[in-house]
């Protein structure tokens, strides 16, 4: 089945399917009308929604799909607000529908290698990790395009709007909601420039992004601070001139991973937690033979082929295919409506901060209470045979 407003995305996705799986062409197609994805959650024949329509539908969508009975896996992020959060995870409990966020980056080689660093006990104990989406988007954002045709008249960003790529990992790095939380968040922006200079040199007077009234920051930082005493530093900038990064770093007492080093780096103390091993970080022998000893088990044994197939570097390829396995096979997925709910939090509660000039703002604890007893998650790997498929032909 497929469902998109616009008819001829559904066309061209179906002939995407026709040429490369003909064996999984659409037998229904929906389209044409703002909620032709109600007919899609609807349909007695499907047993997953996969969201990817824009982000301010993404929670009706939940609600709705879980509601018809359908297990529902939605891009980032899966709400915007605290009561979609809240709305979510009830729904979630109450129809036992599994509600997933597709937070692609969770399954990066990069952040599946730290991911291992921090659970194999490397790092030592987990004390501070930093994360971004700093991705130049001026151009994109502000150009003549359908993505951008409900610009309105305003444009107000306040708070850290994309959080998740970077934090789902830290998450996941911490054992959020498995032995810790995120207690509160303090979030300030800079002040915005790069969008008025940007405009003021590209369009003239009369275009809409002239007339644009604008209230957002170039640069958001905020910092959460954990239960149990870490904090997570999270950077939001979508707008400024500079390389791509998610900074993706993790202190420990033993060492510090930082993805985003350009290229990536590792230090680790070969003496006492705390103690100094050199000025500089290990060299490129030594961090690739790190590197291969702790490759995660499932991007040693997909990496290949996710690299050949899937989008965004294969994480998109391995993060299918591993939800698939766990539902395929009754096992809980990796992700769950918790750390969707505490994840998409982070858009309000950041806001909230940020209006009020960075104060602190509590973060609502959605298991409600029981990250002080669940354990620590085990993300492994997918047996192929076990889904019907063979690793040199997927
Ligand atoms: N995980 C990632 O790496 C990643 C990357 C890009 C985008 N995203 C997320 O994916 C989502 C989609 O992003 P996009 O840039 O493709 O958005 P988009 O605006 O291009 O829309 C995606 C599709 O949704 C369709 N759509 C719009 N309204 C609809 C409706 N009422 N019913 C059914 N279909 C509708 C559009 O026609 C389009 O084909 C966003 O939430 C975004 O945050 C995630």
């Amino acid at each position: 089945m497929l469902c998109d407003l616009r008819k001829e995305a559904v066309d061209s996705n179906q002939k995407w399917l026709e040429k490369n799986c003909p064996r999984k062409v659409a037998k229904r197609m929906y389209s044409g009308y703002g909620e032709c994805w109600k007919e899609a959650c609807d349909d007695s024949g499907v047993d997953v929604i996969y969201v990817a329509a824009p982000a301010y539908l993404h929670a009706s969508i939940a609600l709705y799909g879980m509601n018809a009975g359908k297990h529902v896996f939605v891009e980032v992020p899966a709400a915007r607000t605290i009561d979609d959060c809240w709305n979510i995870v009830e729904t979630s409990e109450r129809t036992r529908r599994h509600c997933m966020m597709l937070e692609n980056c969770c399954y990066g080689e990069e952040e599946m290698l730290a991911w291992n660093l921090c659970h194999e006990g490397l790092l030592g104990s987990i004390s501070h990790a930093e994360g971004a989406y700093i991705h130049n988007l001026t151009k994109r954002h502000l150009e003549n395009s359908f993505r951008n045709r409900g610009h309105g008249k305003k444009s107000y960003c306040r708070g850290n709007t994309y959080p998740t790529h970077p934090l789902g990992p830290i998450c996941q790095y911490l054992d959020i909601n498995h032995g810790d939380r995120m207690n509160t968040i303090v979030s300030v922006s800079s002040g915005g420039f790069t969008w008025k200079d940007y405009i003021a040199e590209t369009f003239g007077p009369d275009d809409w992004q002239s007339k644009l009234e604008l209230d957002r920051g170039d640069i958001n930082t905020s910092i959460i601070k954990t239960a149990r005493g870490r904090t997570i530093m999270l950077q939001y900038d979508v707008t400024t001139p500079r390389p791509y990064s998610r900074i993706n770093l993790v202190q420990g007492s033993r060492g510090c991973f930082w993805g985003y080093g350009f290229p990536a780096r590792l230090y680790l103390t070969k003496g006492r937690p705390g103690t100094e091993s050199g000025k500089d970080w290990m060299s490129r022998d030594e961090y690739e033979k790190y590197a291969a000893k702790y490759r995660h088990p499932l991007w040693r044994s997909v990496g290949g082929i996710a690299k050949k197939v899937g989008g965004h570097g294969g994480m998109d390829f391995i993060m299918d295919l591993r939800w698939a396995y766990c539902l395929q096979n009754g096992m809980p997925l990796d992700m769950d409506v918790y750390d969707l709910a505490s994840w998409s939090s982070i858009v309000e509660c950041s806001r909230k901060s940020d209006i009020a000039g960075g104060a602190p703002v509590e973060i609502p604890d959605f298991t409600r209470g029981a990250w002080k007893t669940a354990k620590p998650r085990k993300i492994g790997d997918v047996d192929l045979g076990k889904m019907g498929l063979d690793a040199k032909n997927v």
